[in-house]
């Protein structure tokens, strides 16, 4: 077996190959003057199983090129078999047209990265299950619910929980933690009742004196997060925290985060861990590198990956 670090998240690849001690192969990625992008792989990669390790997060164009080329370069180093593991899978949320004459960029991207060469994907939590759809390779769609159903566990012990998804959307997600734990379900149902008005939050579900866990994919602005915090807050939760798989966190989110009622943010590594993350008092990251490495070493070995959720 080959790992195969790129550029996005080292720290997390590094993290994999010591839970595998296997160690990760040499590669080199450069610039060209006018930031053409160019991979060599140090080591022979000949009738070998390769995993390269890239998160296509920002900046998303660049470490998604990085990824293509990448695999480019060991197709034509005759690998014997490429998986792209890709613990942040972005592009995700274009899944759908949203309008006339708009794009599909997650097909796109699952398009690319078939034609360069892959032949599996390893990855977690994508924004909707059906996107394993969009490849016609296999697709490993882990999950960090077994990360974090113990460290609710453990925090939480003796509360009255309630897991809530803070839109329609993420309701799978969080009715399957609530499983998980024998926590009671909540979901926020936003709403513009007229043209220019501001959204409604509708908390469907009971609330009341509970320490609420709102769980999500992605935290990006923070807004959907902060937004929800508030209205369960209104709607008399004890706590509210939230465990979001992916922290993508761009502009002041952190910020934003901070100054909302949620008392905690507890989300994975699958997106390189900022240092101005890494420094806030409330987010909490939790390394999904012993997941990804079981991943990595049950495709190698030809096992269940599924098994590992039961
Ligand atoms: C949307 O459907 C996703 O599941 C997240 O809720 C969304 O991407 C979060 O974005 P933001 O943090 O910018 O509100």
């Amino acid at each position: 077996m080959k790992l195969i670090s790129g550029n996005s998240n080292r720290a997390l690849a590094e993290a994999i190959s010591s839970y595998l001690n296997v160690p990760l192969t040499q590669a080199s990625v450069k610039r060209f003057a006018d930031n053409e992008i160019f991979v060599e792989i140090m080591e022979n990669v000949r009738g070998e199983d390769c995993f390269f390790i890239q998160s296509t997060s920002y900046p998303a164009n660049d470490h998604l090129m990085e990824l293509l080329i990448a695999i480019d370069a060991l197709k034509r180093g005759s690998a014997r078999r490429i998986t792209a593991v890709i613990p942040y899978f972005g592009y995700a949320r274009q899944d759908r047209k949203t309008g006339g004459r708009t794009p599909i960029s997650a097909k796109l991207v699952a398009d690319l990265i078939t034609a360069a060469g892959a032949d599996r994907v390893l990855t977690m939590d994508l924004h909707a299950g059906q996107i394993q759809g969009f490849f016609d390779i296999p697709v490993d769609n882990l999950t960090a619910a077994p990360v974090f159903a113990p460290h609710i566990q453990e925090r939480f012990e003796g509360e009255r929980l309630c897991i809530v998804s803070p839109d329609v959307g993420g309701v799978v997600r969080a009715r399957h933690l609530a499983k998980r734990l024998g926590a009671d379900l909540a979901i926020i149902d936003k709403r513009r009742e007229k043209a220019g008005v501001s959204e409604v939050m509708h908390v469907i579900g009971e609330v009341d004196g509970k320490v609420c866990i709102l769980v999500d994919d992605i935290v990006d602005s923070g807004g959907t997060l902060c937004n929800a915090a508030s209205a369960l807050i209104e709607h008399g939760a004890k706590q509210v925290h939230s465990y979001v798989v992916h922290g993508v966190l761009s502009g002041n989110a952190v910020e934003k985060v901070e100054k909302s009622p949620m008392e905690s943010l507890v989300i994975t590594d699958s997106i390189c861990v900022r240092e101005d993350v890494a420094d806030s008092k409330s987010v909490i990251p939790l390394s999904v590198a012993p997941l990804f490495g079981e991943g990595v070493l049950r495709t190698a070995e030809e096992r269940s990956i599924s098994a590992l959720f039961k």
